[in-house]
């Protein structure tokens, strides 16, 4: 079997997340069908059909190939990596999107044997569409992006985010606490592919999240790799595909992570 090409999968990756944020982005007045509210967090049924619709571009060009979405009913963790993985966040910045803020986008990521190869980050209502296949640059709309040149933490902007289930009292918030004083500035947008998207680009330095998951940041990854940054998962977290991870321009790389006190964040678990 010929070897399918990085450009194909990419050109598949960008058509499935136009087809779910142009229909989200269309189906905005149906914000108030909500499928399960929890007190820091919304599923609406747009997270659902958008994820429908990303599947059916994904599976119709490559019918053999695997799915994992945030939304889909039942996720399994194996430790056998698929040949080819498409990884969805059809809505990532749900929250967002439901009080009408434009920071939301549609992530989607192909792994080959667990290695992310292509990825596609669209905002509709900001207008950037993000790609990276693991043999070229990142772009943004068409156009190359690089990192950004800060050199230090202290002139650095950093973007973060905090899960539904995390209490002020809890280490994430001393991390959030640690970057606030060492930072030039800290931002909490709230769609974390999107946020990830801006540290490719060089409008913010760097991002963090301790409680994130896999969808979140699968493409994301990629693109700021190939814009010349650097991003890792620190650790995994229960349940499965629940990450801790960090993501700068390289140069702050270790200055941020320094900031990380992994054992409490281990400790606590989320
Ligand atoms: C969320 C956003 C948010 C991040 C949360 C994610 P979702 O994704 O990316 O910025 O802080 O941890 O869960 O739920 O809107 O797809």
């Amino acid at each position: 079997m010929s070897e399918i090409a990085y450009d194909d999968l990419l050109a598949c990756a960008v058509e499935a997340a136009q087809a779910a944020g142009n229909y989200a982005r269309d189906q905005k007045h149906r914000v108030d069908d909500v499928k399960v509210s929890f007190e820091h967090d919304i599923k609406l049924a747009l997270d659902f059909e958008c994820q429908q619709k990303a599947r059916e571009v994904l599976l119709s060009a490559f019918p053999g190939h695997t799915v994992l979405g945030e939304e889909d009913p039942e996720i399994v963790d194996t430790d056998e990596m698929p040949e080819h993985q498409w990884v969805v966040d059809p809505i990532d910045g749900t929250v967002n999107f439901s009080h009408g803020m434009p920071f939301w986008c549609c992530s989607i990521a192909v792994r080959k044997k667990g290695e992310t190869v292509a990825g596609a980050v669209y905002g509709p209502d900001v207008n950037e569409l993000y790609t990276a296949t693991v043999d070229r640059k990142s772009t943004c709309n068409g156009e190359p992006i690089s990192v950004s040149e800060t050199q230090t933490l202290d002139k650095a902007m950093i973007m973060t985010g905090v899960d539904q289930f995390v209490d002020p009292s809890l280490p994430p918030f001393a991390i959030f606490k640690s970057f606030a004083s060492n930072a030039q500035k800290v931002r909490v947008m709230g769609s974390a592919a999107l946020d990830i998207c801006r540290v490719a680009n060089g409008a913010a330095d760097g991002y963090f999240e301790a409680g994130i998951y896999l969808w979140d940041v699968a493409a994301a990854q990629l693109i700021v790799e190939q814009a010349g940054g650097k991003a890792e998962i620190l650790y995994d977290m229960p349940p499965p595909y629940r990450i801790c991870f960090a993501a700068s321009n390289g140069r702050i790389h270790d200055q941020l992570t320094s900031l990380v006190d992994i054992s409490s964040l281990q400790e606590w678990k989320g």
